[in-house]
């Protein structure tokens, strides 16, 4: 018979008369969690102790119970806790806390969550539902390819433990209705805890370290030695967390041939294939698809807008500079220019973050192709952080979904922050010498370039793409094989 209240006795040990059979194969185990069958207990003395562990167990109670005081003390004293930060970059980590020990555990019914008591102070709670979804057991977990076997299918969201219990401090024991055995260890519950503190620990790390910038950058710019990103992983990782913090590094002693985006590429993961192909060479063609294949000038701008998923990363591989005047790069910080816009003209900024602009794309390159999209300029993530900015004269269609009244607005909107990337104080100048790449955040960081002559010599970039999804992965991967910490 299912128990219809079950209370918690805080830190006191009771005895388990469990009625549920211990199913034998993989399939029955797991299956029977959707039964929800409760056992029958017999509570034990209050004050008696586990005389094995001398750690706390308790399991659930048939009849009603003084009701427990709940434990608002889940806020672990910071220096007790969470030496290091979760990191998002590397969100697996084992927390190096050799102190770590499990007090006491116990039952909460009234939250239905297990709680366990640590050494150094503090209560982490842990849903029912979580745990039993998260057994790490063989037949719930597979370790190889590291995924849960448990199906929702299968899931009796409001499965309830029948006795829980410390093993030498470092493991919590979990036995469900269908006799089904869990066992935690205590960092792996540690890393997963959902106190207060914890989330935020946890909250922070998914944040981007952004570091802006402006033309000064210049003067300071993040570099990388290209055969050392070949063959240095920590040199690499370096390399990768510059590009993330600051969305713009220049590559040098890159040999001058072609190949060289796809060799760095390589290094991280693979490049991203657009409609230029897999990589595409930046040079004066006979009837071009894309303005940067002339020798006009290119407003600053992102590449491919009029993509949905749009390339995180682009690489420009100098083989040859033009000997002439012209060909030189600009580069802004697009967050930079949006928080002086947020600032200087919060109007416009909710324009630009409100209003979506149609970006069109037709033509015939690697193959023929016709995308279009519809975006902000600036986009927000859920905290109200610029995400990403969305740019690009060119391919900005002439369609604007909009209220004739909102044009003129929108025009000064889009005019006032082109202004703020354009301010010598913000925008950088920077003509590659051949042997050079630049890599850049083509959501963050703007580019362009000024015009040259077609007739002062050979001007040849070679261009690339990659995506922050496989260079994030790359970095997490580097992480945990060096060991490297925050
Ligand atoms: C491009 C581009 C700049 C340049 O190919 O996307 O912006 O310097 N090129 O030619
Ligand atoms: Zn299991
Ligand atoms: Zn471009």
């Amino acid at each position: 018979m299912a128990l219809s209240v079950h209370l918690l006795r805080p830190w006191q040990k009771l005895l388990v008369g469990s009625t549920a059979s211990v199913m034998t194969s993989k399939w029955s185990r797991c299956s029977s969690v959707l039964s929800g069958n409760r056992v029958r207990m017999v509570e034990k003395s209050p004050n008696s102790t586990d005389p094995e562990t001398s750690q706390g167990v308790c399991t659930i109670h048939g009849k009603q119970q003084q009701q427990a005081t709940p434990i608002s003390r889940a806020v672990f004293p910071p220096q007790a806790v969470f030496k290091r930060r979760f990191s998002a970059l590397c969100g697996s980590s084992e927390v190096q806390e050799g102190a770590l020990i499990m007090e006491k555990v116990c039952l909460n019914e009234a939250a239905r969550m297990v709680e366990v008591e640590w050494s150094g102070g503090g209560v982490s709670r842990f849903p029912y539902v979580w745990l039993r979804d998260n057994c790490q057991c063989p037949q719930c977990f597979n370790p190889d390819s590291r995924s849960r076997l448990v199906l929702m299918l299968d899931l009796d969201v409001n499965v309830s433990p029948v006795r829980v219990e410390v093993q030498g401090g470092s493991s919590l024991s979990v036995e469900w209705p269908d006799g089904h055995q869990s066992q935690y260890d205590r960092h792996w519950l540690r890393e997963r805890c959902f106190s207060t503190q914890a989330l935020s620990e946890r909250q922070r790390d998914w944040h981007r370290k952004t570091q802006l910038w402006g033309a000064d950058l210049a003067h300071n710019l993040p570099k990388a030695d290209f055969p050392a990103l070949l063959t240095d992983d920590r040199a690499l990782y370096d390399f990768l967390i510059r590009l993330d913090s600051v969305g713009l590094v220049l590559v040098q002693n890159v040999p001058c041939d072609v190949g060289q985006v796809e060799k760095l590429a390589n290094r991280v993961a693979f490049l991203k294939q657009t409609c230029f192909g897999k990589d595409f060479e930046v040079v004066t063609k006979m009837n071009p698809s894309d303005l940067a294949f002339t020798s006009v000038q290119l407003g600053l701008h992102m590449d491919l807008p009029s993509y949905n998923y749009t390339p995180g990363v682009q690489m420009l591989h100098c083989i040859e500079q033009t000997t002439g005047e012209g060909g030189d790069n600009s580069l802004v910080d697009g967050f930079n220019a949006a928080s002086q816009l947020k600032e200087e003209n919060p109007d416009a900024f909710r324009l630009l973050t409100t209003v979506k602009v149609n970006f069109n794309y037709v033509g015939t390159d690697h193959h023929k192709y016709f995308f279009r999209t519809r975006q902000n300029v600036i986009s927000l993530d859920d905290q109200g952080e610029v995400q990403s900015i969305t740019y690009m004269d060119l391919s900005r269609s002439s369609i604007l979904d909009l209220p004739a009244d909102l044009v003129q607005p929108f025009y000064d909107a889009l005019k006032a922050f082109n202004t703020i990337m354009y301010l010598p104080r913000n925008c950088l100048s920077l003509k590659m010498a051949a042997g050079e790449l630049i890599i850049f955040d083509n959501t963050r960081t703007l580019h362009g370039r000024s015009a040259y002559s077609p007739d002062s010599g050979t001007r040849h970039l070679q261009g690339g793409y990659m995506d922050w999804d496989e260079i994030y992965s790359r970095m997490r991967a580097i992480k945990a094989d060096l060991g490297i910490e925050d």
